[in-house]
This record gives structure tokens, C-alpha cells and sequence, in this order.
């Protein structure tokens, strides 16, 4: 099902226990066009767009990791899906998954955490983000997409793996630039997650590719030695997407996941 009733667009697919996946930026639900078909038959798959990508437009321009965390929560009432569910979430859509354990932990059964870290920008990273939306501002939604895509996928996908990055140029196709400024600020200003690691209880997936150029694998470990029910996967010859460059070793291992816990 597709639906345009609630404030994001989300596709709502499959069966069994419900699980939340949050895209990456500068993406949308599309991002997850591999987990959709193979995962459907395990899990009830709920994929938003977040605002100002993919399907579901842009409110304002004040977005925190909060207020996504509150459009997700929008959704899941509007389903009556009030008990606890999995919860999942890409690089940013991790950072909007670790804000949802802090701030409804009574609703997080399981969390997915792929290619991300809990940490907050430093202060380097903050004015990069000031940089990138003065260019957004200037030139449009391909002063990010251009620069970021060549980061994406492991270097030698580009060659080896033309599937994956025509997918990849397709899916980043459908971000505006008033999305891509709200996310920027939203990413600069999100708190650090550190602190919550520890006191996350419930069964926490972590899976990262060993040649990530946005967030380095190092991360990762990090995460999986603070979360104590925590299991980490380092994929090999794989960058920021790894359910996209490698969907059957991805899928395989969240089939797993889900079926062990
Ligand atoms: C993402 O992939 O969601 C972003 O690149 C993460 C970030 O910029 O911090």
C-alpha cells in the first residue's frame, strides 16, 4: 500500500513484525527498493519519505531530529501500531532511529542501525554542513547529490557494480533543495547519542561497510562495544550502502537478525 493520508508518504508492505526503515539523506523511501520485496515476506515493512524527499512535502524549514522522529510517530498512531516495533534507520536514518529510542524507548522492540554513528558534528563538521548550504542555496540540489555521489558506494562499485549506481543516481533524483537545507540543519544541530548506548536494552543490529567514505567503519565498533545486546556485521568491499551495493548479503544478515530475536 501507498498512502497520502498522513503528513509523510510511506509505503506500508508485508507482514509480520512491523519494522520502521528511515532513508539516508540525500534520499527517500526508494533507497529501500531491495529490503522491499525480499524482507516483506518477515517482516510488515513501513518505508516513509521523509519531508521535503521522495513523495512527502516540506511543512516549514525548522527540522530537528525530533520533529522527524514525531512525523514517524505520526504514522505508526495513525496504524494504531502503538506496541513496541522495530525500528531502522540509514546514516541519517539512524540518527533519526537513535533519537526515537531516547525519546520513546517503550515503542523500540529492536533497532537496525546501518552506516551510521551516535556522535554529534564537530565543529569542523557544522561549518562544512554552513558550506554546503550556502551552495544549496546558490546552485540547486546537485551542489550535494554531484559531490556526494562519487562517496557513496565503495570505489570500485562504480565500474564493477553500474546497477547499483544508476539505482543509487535515481534514487538521489528526488530530493528537493529545501529538503536537502532542513536535513543539513537538522544533521548540524542533532544532539550527541553517545550517552543513550548504554542504556539501550533491546536487540540492536549494527551493519556498516568496510570501505564507508562518509562514516568510517570505526563508528560502527563503536556503537556495537557500547550497546550491550548489540551485533555488528562489517561488510567487505562495501561503502555507505551496503543494502543497495550488496542487498543479498544485507538482506540475508537482517533476515537473520530478525528471525533470531
Ligand atoms: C547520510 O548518508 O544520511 C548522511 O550523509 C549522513 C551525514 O551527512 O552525516
Amino acid at each position: 500500500m501507498n498512502s497520502e493520508t498522513f503528513s509523510l508518504h510511506f509505503e506500508d508492505r508485508g507482514i509480520g513484525v512491523p519494522t520502521l526503515l528511515i532513508h539516508g539523506f540525500p534520499f527517500s523511501g526508494l533507497l529501500w527498493a531491495r529490503q522491499s520485496e525480499a524482507l516483506s515476506e518477515q517482516a510488515r515493512l513501513l518505508v516513509p519519505d521523509l519531508p521535503g524527499f521522495g513523495n512527502s512535502p516540506l511543512a516549514d524549514t525548522s527540522y530537528t531530529m525530533d520533529r522527524y522522529v514525531e512525523d514517524c510517530v505520526a504514522v505508526l498512531d495513525a496504524l494504531g501500531l502503538l506496541e513496541p516495533i522495530t525500528i531502522g534507520g540509514l546514516s541519517m536514518g539512524g540518527y533519526i532511529a537513535l533519537a526515537f529510542a531516547r525519546n520513546f524507548p517503550e515503542r523500540v522492540g529492536r533497532l537496525l542501525l546501518f552506516s551510521t554513528r551516535a556522535g554529534a558534528d564537530s565543529a569542523e563538521a557544522k561549518a562544512a554542513r554552513d558550506k554546503t548550504i550556502a551552495q544549496v542555496e546558490e546552485h540547486g540540489s546537485s551542489a550535494v547529490t554531484e559531490a556526494m555521489y562519487p562517496k557513496l558506494l565503495a570505489p570500485a562499485a562504480y565500474s564493477e557494480n553500474p546497477g547499483a549506481a544508476a539505482e543509487l543516481q535515481m534514487v538521489m533524483q528526488t530530493a528537493s533543495a529545501e529538503g536537502i537545507i532542513a536535513a543539513l540543519r537538522a544533521m548540524r544541530d542533532r544532539p550527541d547519542s553517545s550517552d543513550l548506548l548504554g542504556k539501550l536494552q533491546v536487540p540492536t543490529l549494527i551493519v556498516h561497510g568496510r570501505e564507508d567514505q562518509i562514516i568510517p567503519p570505526s563508528e560502527a565498533e563503536a556503537m556495537a562495544k557500547a550497546i550491550p545486546n548489540s551485533e555488528l556485521h562489517l561488510i567487505d568491499s562495501t561503502g555507505h550502502l551496503p543494502n543497495l551495493e550488496k542487498p543479498d548479503e544485507f538482506n540475508r544478515i537482517v533476515a537473520t537478525f530478525l528471525g533470531n530475536h
